[in-house]
């Protein structure tokens, strides 16, 4: 295991009902300490190029319509196997998949308005974190 960084987000739909503090205090109880955080409203364009890679998926328009429908919370985190810790915590990204106590489970109403986004990989995890976040604000 070794110390990872991720990219969170908490999606318009968890803004819009209050959990921030929730989310914020599960990652935290479960160890996973805030690196950088700011509350962003997106706009279809950075919904769009954080997404990129979705491009061509069938659900790329509704999902850069609802991510820039709100303001979402970006955070980096930081733990032991971080990554692996936030997607364990969020759950599957379908809620009606995911295990109870998960995020998802919590506070998610779709696949599409699912409250949290974690990064899935070490490489997406370092490129999700430089599209919000300069060097010198992660610390
Ligand atoms: P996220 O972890 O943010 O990464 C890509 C997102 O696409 C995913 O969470 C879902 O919210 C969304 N997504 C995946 N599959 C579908 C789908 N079939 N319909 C709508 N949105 C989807």
């Amino acid at each position: 295991m070794a110390i990872q960084r991720t990219l969170s987000i908490i999606k318009p739909d968890a803004t819009a009902k209050g959990v921030i503090g929730a989310i914020l205090a599960r990652f935290e109880a479960e160890g996973l300490r805030v690196c950088a955080m700011k509350k962003i409203h997106m706009s279809r364009e950075v919904a769009e190029g954080f997404y990129a890679v979705h491009a061509a998926r069938p659900f790329f328009g509704e999902l850069t319509e609802f991510m820039s429908s709100g303001p979402c919370v970006v955070i980096a985190l930081e733990g032991e196997d971080a990554i692996a810790a936030n997607r364990r915590i969020m759950g599957a990204t379908n809620p009606a998949e995911a295990a109870e106590g998960t995020l998802r489970a919590l506070y998610a109403d779709s696949i599409g308005e699912n409250a949290v986004h974690g990064s899935d990989a070490p490489e997406t995890a370092a490129v999700e974190i430089a599209y919000f976040f300069a060097g010198t604000e992660l610390h």
